[in-house]
């Protein structure tokens, strides 16, 4: 019986892979960030959402040319709010150069940003800025480098006890022991010694023995201290050391995920959220990607019931969503899954607006729980030309069309109109696309929050 059994599902069980095969491609929503090149991520739980700080390749670099970092936060997993530029290297006055791989951290009802930069005149240094807000505005706290020895990827870490850690290093990893204030030092700057029993072996490069290469990312879980970082230029993995204590020993653990093609520079963060561990990485996924033109991505992970981190694949699909998104009440149109064609924009009535919208171009938001049924549809729109249209469609961007709002011309880009449309059909919790069509070689509308109501 078992194997007829067996013989009748094999076929079903294709079936069944075909389709969510099919399912995990039309559900692709990762990179994170499709309107920009993001790297670099380092997540922060607070007040209930993922805040994601990351690093900016500008379009089409061919090294690392970085000018400022971004934010993008999540309730759920799979919608991103975009909340722009969070800081540029003009914060630090004694900064000119490489915005690259920093780590915000709250305390004391303030937010720390640690963050590499290249001193004006001076070599790659640790600048800490401060704010009262998590999104900002941040400034300098300190005014000058909070240390200087030429090496880069700041993270910090609070013990049980209170005492914060910082560590950073390429090719050295060293660390320093901050203060209540989060903003000085006790004691001199500590080099960790890199032994292979502590951090793996590299093979064949007498200078640089072991994996160790950058981007340290420490936190304690259970007792346990775990350090990951990216490992083995230049086609970096990302691997981890566990140690008894915020200073070591550490005794390495092996790879959690391996090299990935289009980018060879990795960085990792992890972070728990409503009872899941993610775990934050880039690639160069996107369009265009590349090693300087990287994109950051999330999965979901379970560590092993000992502790250790199993092998992460990179995948195209992401975590699953956690609850659903609530369509009547305000959302962004700077929330998304996914898109295709659009960019973010500074708005004129604060925060951020969706730009750049041409025909044919689409915004994907994921699990909208519409419940028994939407009547109408608003959004907060502003034209300079025509405008166009935005259809509501379900599952797909050539889904079953549920409603569809004229947006006029407002007499500027940012001389924002509420129009409202009537929407039927949209019930259940349902993949929303905003499809954007209009005529004309120029942009149609911006686009600044949307709701529906019952
Ligand atoms: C950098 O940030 C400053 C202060 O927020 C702002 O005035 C400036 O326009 C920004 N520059 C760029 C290039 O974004
Ligand atoms: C996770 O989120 C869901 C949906 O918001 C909520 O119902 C649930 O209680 C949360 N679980 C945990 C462990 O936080």
């Amino acid at each position: 019986m078992g194997v007829s059994k067996s013989i009748f599902l094999a076929p079903l069980c294709l079936i069944l892979s075909a389709l969510l095969g099919l399912a995990s491609f039309v559900r692709a929503d990762n990179p994170i960030v499709q309107t920009i090149y993001t790297a670099d991520p380092a997540p922060v739980v607070y007040n209930g959402r993922v805040y994601l700080f990351t690093g900016h390749d500008e379009d089409g670099s061919t090294t690392f040319t970085m000018k400022d970092w971004r934010l993008f936060s999540s309730a759920d997993m799979v919608n991103w709010q975009h909340h722009g530029i969070a800081m540029n290297l003009t914060t630090f006055a004694w900064a000119d150069l490489n915005a690259w791989a920093g780590q915000v951290i709250p305390r004391n009802g303030k937010f720390y940003w640690y963050v590499p930069v290249r001193r004006r005149g001076g070599s790659m240094a640790i600048g800490v800025a401060v704010s009262n807000s998590i999104t900002g505005p941040y400034s300098d706290a300190i005014g000058k480098p909070l240390v200087e020895n030429g090496q880069i990827d700041p993270t910090v870490f609070i013990d049980d006890d209170g005492q914060a850690y910082m560590y950073w290093g390429n090719p050295g990893l060293y660390y320093v022991k901050l203060n209540q204030d989060m903003t000085s030092y006790s004691g001199s700057v500590s080099q960790i010694t890199l032994t292979t029993a502590g951090f793996g072996t590299r093979n064949g490069n007498a200078e640089r023995p072991t994996t160790f290469e950058e981007a340290p990312w420490v936190y304690k879980r259970n007792g346990v201290y775990y350090m990951i970082y990216a490992a083995n230029c230049c086609s970096e993995d990302l691997r981890y050391s566990t140690g008894t204590s915020a200073v070591g020993p550490w005794t390495y653990k092996g790879v959690i995920m391996p090299s990935q093609g289009a980018s060879f520079t990795n960085h990792p963060g992890i972070v728990e959220f409503n009872g899941t561990s993610y775990f934050f990485y880039h690639n160069g996924a996107l369009p265009g990607g590349s090693g300087y033109t990287r994109s950051v991505a999330v999965e979901n992970f379970k560590y092993n019931s000992d502790g250790t981190i199993p092998q992460i694949p990179w995948t195209s699909g992401g975590p699953a969503q956690v609850g659903t998104l609530n369509p009547y009440v305000r959302q962004e149109a700077e929330t998304m899954a996914w898109e295709q064609g659009v960019e973010t924009e500074v708005s004129s009535e604060g925060g951020i607006d969706v730009g750049n919208i041409n025909n044919g171009d689409y915004i994907k938001v994921r699990g909208v729980a519409f419940g028994d049924g939407a009547k109408s549809f608003s959004a907060r729109v502003a034209s300079a030309t025509n405008g166009g249209s935005i259809e509501l469609r379900l599952g797909s961007s050539t889904g079953t069309l549920v409603g569809t709002c004229a947006v006029p011309g407002t007499g500027g880009w940012q001389t924002y109109k509420t129009v409202t449309c009537s929407v039927n059909g949209a019930t259940g919790t349902q993949d929303l696309f905003f499809k954007f069509t209009g005529s004309g070689t120029d942009f149609l509308f911006n686009f600044e929050y949307w709701q529906f109501s019952k």
